[in-house]
C-alpha cells in the first residue's frame, strides 16, 4: 500500500512511560526521527505482555517501516512469528536482551563496577542492594559487575543484603524499612526512581543522606538535580540511545542489506551529593 508506506513510520515500545528514562529516551527517537523524515508511535507497554503483544500486532497492521524494542515482556517466539516472519526491521535494546542484526550496546557490567568502584572509594563494606524482584538482562549484568568489584575487594553482597522492591519510585520508598533493618552505611539503587523513594523514605525516618546512609542511583534521569540531597549516580546517556537506536533503525529500513550496526556506549559516575565517606 503506497500510501502506507510513505508514511514512514517506526513504533516504539518502551516498558513505562512514567519513568523519566524512557521519556527521554523518546526524546532521542522523536529528534532523530523528525532529522530522518520518520513518525514514531509510541507505547509504554506496562511490563504486560499480552499488551505488548497487542500494540505489535496493532503496529504491524498499520505497517510501520520497522520497531524498537525497550521493553523485555515481548517473547523469543513473538519476535520469530511476528517481526521475523513479516519481515520488519527491528532493534532490541535496554531491557531487551534478545539479539537484533543491529544493536545499541551500553557497557551495564563497567555500570555496575563504576557503582562499587565509587562506594569502595568512599570506604564503604556495609552495603546493601535494591533490586527488583524479577532482573531483566541488563540488570542482571550491571549487578553482577557491582558484586564481582566489591568481591574483588574482600567486600561480600549477602544474599541478605540485597532488598527486593519493585522498580518505581514507591518501590524505593517501600524497601525504606527493609534498608533500615539492615543499617548498611551505602545503599545501590539498581535505578534513579528507586534510590529517590528510598531516599524520601529515609528522610522521613530521620535519617541523613549521605551522613548515615550514602544512596547511588543509576541512570541520572532528569529529577536527579531536583531533590535534596541530589542523586548522585551512574549516568547513561539515554538521549543519545533514543537517537542511535532510531538512525541505525532507519538506516537498516532503507538499505536492507547493511553490514550488522552495532553502537556502543559509554556510562560514567555523576557525582552530586547523596554519597558520601563512612563516617
Ligand atoms: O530506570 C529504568 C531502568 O531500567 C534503567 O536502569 C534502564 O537501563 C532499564 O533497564
Amino acid at each position: 500500500n503506497l500510501i502506507m508506506r510513505s508514511a514512514q513510520t517506526i513504533g516504539v515500545i518502551v516498558p513505562n512511560l512514567g519513568n523519566p528514562f524512557f521519556s527521554m529516551f523518546i526524546k532521542g527517537v522523536q529528534s532523530t526521527s523528525r532529522e530522518r523524515h520518520f513518525i514514531p508511535l509510541i507505547f509504554g507497554a506496562n511490563y504486560d505482555e499480552d499488551l505488548e503483544g497487542y500494540y505489535l500486532q496493532e503496529l504491524i497492521k498499520r505497517a510501520v517501516d520497522g520497531l524498537i524494542i525497550a521493553s523485555s515482556s515481548i517473547t523469543v517466539d513473538a519476535i520469530d512469528n511476528i517481526l521475523k516472519k513479516n519481515g520488519i526491521p527491528y532493534l532490541l535494546i535496554d531491557q531487551n536482551g534478545g539479539p537484533s542484526l543491529d544493536s545499541v550496546r551500553i557497557n551495564d557490567q563497567r555500570g555496575g563496577q563504576i557503582a562499587a568502584e565509587h562506594l569502595l572509594a568512599l570506604g564503604h563494606k556495609k552495603i546493601a542492594v535494591v533490586m527488583p524482584e524479577d532482573p531483566t538482562d541488563n540488570l542482571i549484568v550491571r549487578l553482577d559487575g557491582f558484586k564481582h568489584t566489591l568481591a574483588a575487594a574482600g567486600v561480600a553482597l549477602e544474599v541478605e543484603n540485597t532488598i527486593i522492591s519493585p522498580m518505581t519510585k514507591l518501590g524505593g520508598y517501600q524497601a525504606t524499612a527493609a534498608v533500615v533493618k539492615q543499617a548498611p552505611t551505602a545503599v545501590f539503587a539498581v535505578n534513579d526512581e528507586m534510590a529517590l523513594g528510598l531516599i524520601r523514605g529515609l528522610h522521613e525516618q530521620g535519617i541523613r543522606v549521605p551522613e548515615d546512609i550514602s544512596v547511588l542511583g543509576y541512570d541520572d534521569i532528569d529529577l536527579d538535580d531536583y531533590v535534596v540531597p541530589k542523586l548522585t549516580t551512574v549516568h547513561q546517556p539515554v538521549v543519545t540511545m533514543g537517537e542511535q537506536a532510531t538512525t541505525l533503525l532507519i538506516n537498516r529500513i532503507q538499505k536492507r542489506q547493511l553490514d550488522p550496526q552495532t553502537v556502543e556506549l559509554p556510562v560514567e559516575l555523576k557525582e552530586r551529593e547523596s554519597t558520601g565517606p563512612v563516617s
